[in-house]
């Protein structure tokens, strides 16, 4: 019982409103998990809840900035007294497209607020719990960038390569007390996050293709490929998956 009253399993996924993020709620909704949802932009998180109610299952939220580390240690301790997570993605993430030069201290604090403290946060607080019930999973969605150099991307690659770290360091420790815990790689995913990027270039033709080309067979994955990625990682299928890094590329970092 995860949820009380619910026999489902729960899974509790930050950056849910769009993207990999809402693609994995769907993955996870349509395989009987109940959810609990978290993003900061409310009026998205409001359309995906609605969305997804088809499948039938309890889905909670909250509207929170993970940059607010305060806040959310705060209002997920006092969630926590009333759910028990048996998956959890930490999915959420952001990045500014500067050079080590460019990048303010501002967007470095920014970036690994979110990228991977709140990651850090969230293992904090769930880890004890699955512990405590003897196991559970959780995926930290990582990138590309984690394995090699990106370029313009500073803090960005090493706060994604900070996660990979931190998911290693809690599988050393807690795997022999049932915890599973994978990051997440993807190449150049096709999101709304992406689109971001080419309506901001001075030539998105040029820049989609660009981003198309560093994926081996020339194409961006989907969120949805993703969501299967993590939501294998997630099940007992992936059971014998523990400390990785799990890359969805297309050969992107293979070469
Ligand atoms: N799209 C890609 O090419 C790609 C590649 C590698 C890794 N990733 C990683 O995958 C994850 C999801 O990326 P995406 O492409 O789906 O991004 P996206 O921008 O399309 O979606 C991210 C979601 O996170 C939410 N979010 C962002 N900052 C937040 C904050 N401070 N507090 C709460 N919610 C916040 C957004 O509102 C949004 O709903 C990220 O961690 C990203 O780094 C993406």
């Amino acid at each position: 019982m995860s949820y009380p009253n619910s026999e489902r399993k729960l899974a509790f996924i930050t950056g849910a409103a769009g993207g990999i993020g809402f693609a994995t709620a769907e993955h996870l909704a349509k395989d009987g998990y109940d959810l609990f949802l978290v993003d900061f932009n409310a009026e998205l998180l409001e359309k995906a809840k609605q969305a997804l109610g088809k499948y039938g299952v309890i889905i909670d939220s909250v509207v929170l900035d993970l940059a607010d580390s305060e806040n959310l240690l705060a209002v997920l301790t006092k969630r926590l007294e009333t759910m028990e997570v048996d998956a959890l993605v930490n999915n959420a993430g952001i990045g500014f497209a500067r050079t080590v030069e460019q990048t303010t201290l501002d967007e470095w604090d920014r970036t690994f607020d979110v990228n991977i403290k709140a990651t850090f946060i969230t293992c904090k607080l769930i880890v004890p719990q699955m512990i405590a019930r003897g196991g559970g999973a959780i995926v930290n969605v990582a990138s590309a960038g984690a394995m090699v150099g990106l370029k313009n991307r500073v803090a960005y690659a090493s706060s994604k390569a900070a996660v990979v770290g931190l998911t290693r360091c809690i599988c050393a420790d807690h795997a022999a007390q049932g915890i599973r815990i994978n990051a997440m790689a993807p190449g150049t995913v096709d999101s709304p996050w992406i689109g971001k990027i080419l309506a901001d270039s001075d030539d998105p033709v040029a820049t989609r293709k660009m981003m198309e080309s560093r994926q081996l067979d020339g194409q961006m994955g989907t969120p949805a490929e993703v969501a299967n990625g993590i939501a294998f990682l997630l099940s007992p299928e992936g059971r014998f998956v523990n400390g990785s890094v799990f890359t969805m590329d297309s050969g992107y970092t293979a070469v």
